[in-house]
């Protein structure tokens, strides 16, 4: 295979311009296509899949209380759907394997965006072909903003960038490899990719640098961590700001959990290095090349009161189990036609998920709800790590672990729940919840 010789700019990706916009609304156009990429130095093609281009997708801003259109098409010889993972919108909207847009066709959604800026992410989710449609490109990101100041680094691009981090397996000629037969736990690649390219590297010219984290890979665990040990401040989890900043020298993000992060720059001499890594690896390095102070104070953006997550009994207890195609939850695999649990609008939920451990140990499901955020209760009995006290869409739930969800249930809909290795969702690790 292939290795991780190449060394470019870390791309970042477009922020997608709307089509029109009124004081009310914002219309965007994103289309699925295929396309070539050049992964690597030799010139070699890899066939993959994108958003309004070859690979990945642009980056898609949604303003708080806006309404946004999309006009999503479908340029494939098969279908897919488009999920706006994180967003707290109607199950009409939400795109998942309901959803299915056929090859050739289009579809408008609707969003109306009422919930705090963070940093979500789509991705297709058609029935049985989401693990590999993701694996081979589709994936794009999502920014919620507002207009409130925070003092955050903020200019896009310059001293606050997304890296969706995914890895990946080349076959000798260049090609994603991808065989759902053989992993039935999901592809587990050789070569880590940031915003779709091996090895990069960013020019940093402020004194601190916000990096969006986000795990796009279908099933590897990420810990990420500073080339030179040191801690950064790690803001904001899957859907907003934690209550805190909280400082840590290594950070694990499952499938889908995104992070953004804060990295100091000022004790670095202009030249010198530092190496984001995952797993030990390097896979971006920065470089100092100027100390701009940023205006304000982003510590003000955390001045509020801590929200209390207090812990009460669960309404409802789900449990995660197995490995490979036999996966279940509740000891059920997905069934489309089949709604797994009813709630009503408005209602707020407590619930437990618990993995439960086989003979061979099990392991980590990362644990996603549609429609909500949420907020963690308890791991085990005990309070959440504090970097993990923030909204959340996807939580990590390890062998023999319970951990407490508290959500509400905003919009009506149907929607799903699932691990979101996308092979275990594949593979019936899903189940349907109807809100009305
Ligand atoms: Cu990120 Cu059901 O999805
Ligand atoms: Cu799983």
């Amino acid at each position: 295979a292939a290795s991780n010789e190449p060394n470019q700019r870390l791309p970042i990706p477009e922020p997608l311009r709307p089509d029109r916009v009124t004081d009310e609304a914002l219309y965007y156009t994103v289309r699925i296509e295929r396309g070539e990429h050049r992964f690597f130095n030799q010139g070699v093609s890899t066939e993959t899949l994108g958003y309004n281009g070859n690979l990945l997708g642009p980056m898609i801003e949604l303003p708080a209380g806006k309404t946004v259109y999309i006009n999503t098409i479908n340029q494939l010889d098969e279908p897919t759907s488009f999920h706006w993972h994180g967003l707290v919108i109607p199950g009409a909207e939400d795109g998942g394997p309901h959803q299915s847009i056929a090859p050739g066709e289009q579809r408008q959604v609707r969003l109306d965006i009422d919930q705090e800026p963070g940093t979500l992410w789509f991705h297709p989710h058609p029935m049985g072909a989401t693990a590999e449609q993701v694996y081979l490109g589709l994936a794009g990101l999502l920014y919620v903003t507002d207009q409130t100041e925070t003092g955050l680094p903020n200019e896009y691009g310059v001293d606050d960038i997304p890296l969706i981090v995914q890895d990946r397996l080349f076959t000798a000629d260049g090609q994603l490899d991808y065989d759902r037969q053989m992993n039935i736990d999901g592809t587990v690649g050789d070569t880590l990719i940031a915003n779709g390219a091996i090895n990069t590297t960013f020019d940093v010219t402020t004194n601190t640098l916000r990096v969006r984290l986000v795990n796009g890979s279908n099933a590897r665990n990420l810990d990420f961590s500073l080339s030179n040990g040191e801690a950064f401040t790690q803001i904001a989890t899957d859907g907003g700001l934690l209550d805190r900043p909280v400082s840590l020298e290594t950070l694990t993000l499952t499938p889908s959990e995104r992070a953004d992060i804060l990295i100091d720059f000022s004790d670095l001499s202009l030249g010198d290095d530092l190496a984001l890594q995952a797993d030990g690896i390097p896979f971006t390095t920065f470089t100092a090349r100027d100390h701009i102070e940023q205006d304000g104070d982003w510590t003000e953006a955390f001045t509020e009161a801590p929200v209390a997550n207090e812990s009460s009994e669960a309404d409802r207890r789900l449990t995660l189990f197995g490995m490979g195609n036999m996966v279940t939850i509740d000891g059920k695999q997905f069934d489309p036609d089949r709604i797994d649990i009813n709630v009503r609008q408005g209602s707020t939920e407590v619930w437990e998920i618990y993995n439960r451990e086989d003979m061979m140990g099990g392991m980590t499901h990362p644990f996603h709800v549609h429609g909500v955020q949420f907020r963690i209760l308890e791991r085990d009995g005990k309070p959440p790590p504090d970097n993990e006290r923030g909204w959340k869409d996807t939580v990590a739930v390890a062998p023999g672990e319970k951990v407490n969800i508290e959500m509400t249930f905003r919009e009506t809909g149907t929607f799903m729940y699932h691990c979101h290795i996308l092979e275990h969702e594949e593979n019936g690790m899903m189940g349907q919840l109807k809100v009305d």
